[in-house]
């Protein structure tokens, strides 16, 4: 089948290089020319593991086109909208400029019998305008709202297996038949037996940030018992494997540490309760507060505990910060607890160097004032205290015994409780982690 993917960033890029790989014609259309350009290249403008890889195959196979040409796509049959939602500068709501001018693009190409397919994260409500404007334009064309659920890192896997197909569109044979086509375009995932979620549009929209919502709910419950433990002298971790093994509840997502970043969480949740307030039930979503508000307090405590091991001042300590990604496997340093605890450091009087295996350029981009190495040993050299922040798995396995040497102090502060604290002590350091005695 041919099948356009307009919006070409971290979702699009990674779905118009899986479509081609389930066998169809894709062409990516995006407006940003470098973007396109890298793309065409076969390189991937962010880490994405298995991403170049699949990229290239797809482009020497010549089922993969990526163009600034929206013409190009005229002859797709499905159409798909992946561009980003950011929020909004100074406001919580979500910014659909990028939707709506997709949704242009794409109303101008479109032929009776066409599919539109939202994939993008949206306020619930949207898809019903792009429905109604598909409706006044080509009365035979139409959309489906079809949420993406992946997790960068595991994109590419999330992507051609995920856990679920959610289709949600309006009631009636037409929306019946567009939805057969869907089912051919994702034929190979679902003969793996994916279970699949027809819907309304209104639903379908809200899986998506319920989604979030709870995995953020998630963790923000396990930081807030975090802050329990801290006040009992109580251990989180075991606290979470000893409540995760009750299957209602399950271990997954219950990792306590310096909390959630990124570029999809944090924001997706405040667009929702902006959202929610707009339909006046922003009553249903106040819980949502606490959990944005429990998220930033762990940055905020993360310094305080780096001022306690240094004996109560952090005035012109060396620091050196382990990573600045959001999370591992990823280059992403949207919202990154990581940054921010390094820039709050910086701050306060602190010398802070950051090193990240991943991040390092697009950290620079963002936060020019801090300081930069390219490995662990140039940014402990002479450090008074290490802060580990991302838990690359590289930092995990770091040797507590001959890191010893390196650094002016042996303290470390694990702020994603990934370190074994027995390890590190025996081996003469101080150590301290968010959450953990
Ligand atoms: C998330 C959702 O998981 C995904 O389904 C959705 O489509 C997009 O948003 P992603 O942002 O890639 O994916 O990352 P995720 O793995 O969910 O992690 C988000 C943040 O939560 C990271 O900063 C991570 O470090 C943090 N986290 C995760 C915790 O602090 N504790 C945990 O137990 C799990």
């Amino acid at each position: 089948m041919k099948i356009s993917v307009f919006g070409c960033g971290y979702l699009g890029a990674v779905h118009a290089a899986c479509m081609a790989k389930l066998g169809h014609e894709v062409v990516g259309v995006d407006v940003v020319e470098a973007h396109i350009a890298s793309l065409a290249a076969g390189k991937a403008p962010f880490h994405e593991p298995g991403l170049p890889e699949l990229l290239t195959e797809a482009l020497e196979s010549g089922r993969l086109e990526f163009t600034t040409d929206a013409s190009r796509a005229a002859d797709a049959t499905v159409h798909f909208i992946c561009v980003g939602t950011p929020q909004k500068r100074g406001e919580n709501a979500a910014d659909l400029a990028y939707v709506r001018a997709a949704t242009d693009t794409v109303l101008g190409l479109l032929k009776p019998g066409d599919v539109v397919v939202g994939k993008s994260t949206v306020p619930v409500g949207t898809a019903e305008e792009i429905a109604d404007r598909i409706a006044e334009s080509v009365p035979e064309a139409q959309l489906i709202w079809n949420p993406e659920f992946l997790r960068e890192g595991f994109a590419v896997k999330d992507t051609l297996h995920p856990d679920r197909l959610v289709y949600g569109f309006r009631a009636g044979d037409a929306g019946a038949e567009a939805a057969t086509v869907l089912d051919e375009v994702y034929a190979a995932t679902l003969a793996e037996g994916t279970p699949k979620i027809e819907t309304d549009l209104a639903t379908a929209q809200l899986v998506k940030v319920a989604a979030n919502s709870f995995l953020a709910t998630k963790i923000s419950f396990i930081n807030a018992m975090a802050e329990l433990c801290e006040a009992t002298g109580a251990d989180v971790t075991m606290l979470a494997d000893a409540i995760g093994h009750d299957a209602r509840i399950g271990r997954r997502f219950l990792n306590a540490g310096v909390g959630f970043g990124g570029g999809c969480l944090p924001k997706d949740i405040r667009a929702f309760m902006a959202r929610a307030g707009e339909l006046g039930v922003d009553q249903a979503l106040t819980f949502l507060r606490e959990v944005d508000a429990i998220n930033m307090r762990r940055r905020v405590r993360m310094v305080d505990l780096a001022r306690e091991v240094c004996g109560g001042s952090i005035v012109s300590r060396k620091v050196a910060v382990l990573g600045a990604a959001f999370k591992p496997d990823s280059d992403d340093i949207r919202d990154s607890p990581a940054l921010s605890v390094a820039a709050q450091m910086q701050l306060q009087g602190a010398q802070v160097t950051v090193t990240d295996p991943q991040a390092i350029d697009n950290a620079r981009k963002k936060w020019p004032d801090l300081a930069y190495a390219e490995t662990v040993e140039d940014a402990v050299r002479g450090a008074e205290v290490i802060l580990v922040l991302t838990e690359w798995p590289e930092y995990v396995a770091l040797d507590p015994t001959a890191l010893a040497d390196q650094v002016a102090a042996p303290r470390i502060v694990d702020g994603r409780n990934c370190l074994d604290p027995a390890t590190w002590r025996a081996a003469g350091w101080t150590y301290r982690a968010l959450g953990r005695p």
